[in-house]
């Protein structure tokens, strides 16, 4: 499903080279579950924006679904990206001004389905993450952990064939992370790809394998 074939990403600090990633080859087929793990700084986030298709490479070659990603037109790779790929991010990414309803319907504009399906997905989404009373309320009338729970079904609302998870419990209590981990061992199971980036030990295992990075370097 995807191939990573010798990225490196860098910034330009005082004058010098500074790695972020630094040569990372990686091969990823479908209905894979792989879990990301790491110190803070060692580029974990960095690996899962550039697969998810929010950030590039300065070199190397990325192919998603036997497509060049870093070589066609913004235009496709967006719509790559709405088709495919469902994203939880580390810090949420709501939109503040939306409400929770308006935040999980949000990818389904984008895609080909008709309002009244929309309804029916957002609906399925709310009880599945038992939110329904939460519809209306906007993300900052909410908890860290129900902004979290939220960023989830908004992931899983356009069924993505690929979802990429930054920290996707850190918010979460330990019973709400042991039922977001159940549901992804799930999803996987369904046949969805998962990776998922953590710092515990007990949700890495969840995974089909785990990675572990270092400075910018898989281990
Ligand atoms: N704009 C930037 N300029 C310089 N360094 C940056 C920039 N953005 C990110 N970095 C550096 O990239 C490194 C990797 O960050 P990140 O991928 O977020 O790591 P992780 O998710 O593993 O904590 C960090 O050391 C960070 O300081
Ligand atoms: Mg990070």
């Amino acid at each position: 499903m995807i191939q990573l074939k010798h990225l490196f990403k860098w910034y330009n600090v005082g004058g010098t080279r500074s790695f972020v990633l630094k040569d990372v080859s990686l091969d990823i087929a479908e209905g894979d579950f792989i879990s990301i793990m790491g110190p803070s700084g060692s580029g974990k986030s960095t690996l899962l924006n550039i697969i998810g298709m929010l950030d590039e490479p300065d070199e190397g070659e990325y192919i998603f679904m036997d497509e060049n990603v870093l070589e066609m037109k913004a235009k496709k790779r967006t719509q790559l990206y709405q088709s495919h790929i469902g994203y939880v991010f580390q810090a949420y990414h709501l939109l503040d001004e939306l409400t929770v309803y308006e935040n999980i319907e949000t990818p389904l504009i984008y895609k080909d389905i008709s309002s009244k399906e929309r309804k029916a997905i957002v609906a399925d989404m709310l009880d599945r993450f038992g939110i329904v009373g939460k519809k209306d309320l906007f993300p900052a009338q909410l908890s860290g952990g129900q902004q979290q729970i939220v960023g989830i079904a908004r992931a899983l609302a356009g069924s993505p064939k690929l979802l990429l998870a930054d920290e996707p419990t850190g918010n979460l209590n330990s019973k709400q992370g042991e039922e977001i981990m159940d549901l992804f061992k799930q999803l996987n199971e369904d046949g969805v790809t998962i990776i998922q980036v953590t710092h515990s030990e007990k949700n890495a295992e969840y995974g089909k394998r785990i990675i572990n990075m270092l400075d910018g370097q898989l281990k």
